[in-house]
Parts: C-alpha cells; sequence; structure tokens
C-alpha cells in the first residue's frame, strides 16, 4: 500500500525515459555524450543489464514539493499548482503521475555487478535517495549472483566515494584520463564478497539503520 510523501524504488520501465533523460542531465552535466531515448530503450532490453528509479507518487499530477523544504518553497510549489495546467485538465502524459528523484543501474559480468549508472536530482539529494539506491543496487546483485560490485568514479567526486566506502567500497586501482570531458582521472572502487557472512552481516545493520533514519522510504509490499 503506497502512502503520501514516500518514495519507492522499483524496475525501470520505457515511458520513465524521459524522466531519466532529465536526471542524467542534472546529475551530469557535464559528461559527454549523454545516454538517448533509445540508447535507454536499447539498455532495457538489454539482458546485462538492469536499471532501476527511485519515485514519488503523484497520481493526481498535483505539483509536489520535496518534504522538508522552506516555508517559501513550499509556498511556491502550491502558487505553481493553482495556476498549473495540470490543475485545469490534469496531468499531461503518464510520465506526469509520478516523479523520479533518481535511477541506477548495473551491468552483470559473470559474478561481477558493474555500476554504469547512479544518481539523484539535485533538489532531491542528502535525504537518504543516493543510499537507497546503492542498497537496492546491492540486494539486486546478490540475487543474480554477482560476488563483487565494482564502479568507476572521478577522483574528484567526494560525496559519492564517501557513499561507496560506506557499503565497502574500497579503491582497487585508477583509471588515467578516463573522463573525455575534462581529462579526469577515475578511481576503479570494488566491494569485497557481497555474499560473505560477514559482509551480508554489515549490510544487513547498514539497511536497518537507513530504514530507520530515512521513514520516507518505503518498501511497497
Ligand atoms: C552521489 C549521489 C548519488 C548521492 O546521492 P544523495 O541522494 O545525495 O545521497 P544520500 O542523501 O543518500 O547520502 C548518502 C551518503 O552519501 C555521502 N554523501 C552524500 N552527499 C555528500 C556530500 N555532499 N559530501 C560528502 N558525502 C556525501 C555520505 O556518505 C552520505 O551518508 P551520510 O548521510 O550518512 O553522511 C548524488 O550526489 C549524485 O547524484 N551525484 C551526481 C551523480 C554522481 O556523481 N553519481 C556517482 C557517479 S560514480
Amino acid at each position: 500500500m503506497e502512502q503520501e510523501n514516500a518514495y519507492y524504488i522499483r524496475k525501470m520501465k520505457d515511458q520513465d525515459i524521459p524522466q531519466v533523460l532529465e536526471i542524467d542531465l542534472d546529475a551530469f552535466p557535464t559528461q559527454w555524450p549523454h545516454p538517448t531515448s533509445s540508447s535507454f530503450h536499447h539498455e532495457l532490453r538489454n539482458k546485462l543489464a538492469h536499471y532501476i528509479v527511485c519515485y514519488r507518487d503523484n497520481p493526481d499530477g498535483r505539483f509536489i514539493t520535496p518534504p522538508g523544504g522552506s516555508f517559501l518553497t513550499r509556498a511556491a510549489g502550491y502558487v505553481r499548482y493553482l495556476f498549473s495546467h495540470d490543475r485545469f485538465f490534469g496531468p499531461a502524459s503518464s510520465t506526469d503521475k509520478y516523479r523520479l528523484a533518481g535511477m541506477a543501474g548495473i551491468w552483470m559480468m559473470v559474478d561481477e555487478a558493474h555500476i554504469v549508472t547512479i544518481g539523484t536530482r539535485k533538489t532531491e539529494r542528502n535525504r537518504g535517495l543516493g543510499e537507497w539506491l546503492l542498497i537496492s543496487i546491492i540486494d539486486m546483485a546478490v540475487r543474480l549472483g554477482a560476488r563483487i560490485v565494482t564502479l568507476e568514479v572521478r577522483i574528484s567526486n567526494t560525496p559519492a566515494q564517501q557513499l561507496y566506502a560506506k557499503y565497502g567500497f574500497t579503491i582497487a586501482g585508477t583509471r588515467r584520463k578516463y573522463y573525455s570531458d575534462n581529462g579526469e582521472d577515475a578511481y576503479i572502487m570494488s566491494t569485497g564478497d557481497i555474499g560473505s557472512q560477514d559482509y551480508q552481516a554489515k549490510f544487513q545493520q547498514m539497511k536497518a539503520e537507513h530504514h530507520q533514519r530515512w521513514a520516507h522510504c518505503c518498501e511497497i509490499n
């Protein structure tokens, strides 16, 4: 049962793609080239690729402001709603019925789950959603039979590195000039064995702590 002001995670669908492209631009503004609508359609049919989205339900097409915003932010949201197209004509398309806050994806390569993307909208940061996407990716990787999770991250990207370190990723190497936009190096980061008793004990504890801290992150039963 879904509740108001809650966020959910589910598999990415074709109709998510317009909002996924928005998030991609927002989260990776300097990246080039950017994925396109057709590259995501293709990815969703790639048997090795697995993508998820984090969303807020918006069944009436009503404008929703992020929880915890200042009084002015919330008031501005309400004024926008009063004068919005949606208020008179309903949501413009099915994608307006919910708002995506973030997305993530992996490629399964034998016993390795490689994170190809993970990002949240700037307006939705620091409310536990990036961490929840990572938790969901690790859970999915275990279900798919992965032994380790790996990724590349800009050496300047401290927020992402801290998030990964929290979940046991360590730096396994460096790829020189990996990013074509500015020639920046990438760290290769990797977990240990995610199926091991030791990792799972810590992971389940972190999951429980995340769940307690961020009550707006709801599992769908
Ligand atoms: C990295 C990213 C996904 C984090 O998303 P988020 O929704 O803001 O993250 P959360 O609120 O769940 O934070 C989880 C953890 O991330 C780390 N973190 C997030 N923002 C941080 C910041 N500004 N500085 C340092 N650490 C930060 C912390 O470890 C935090 O845990 P804590 O709250 O216990 O300190 C987000 O910043 C993003 O989309 N960045 C742009 C895209 C990107 O760089 N993706 C990674 C590519 S490798």
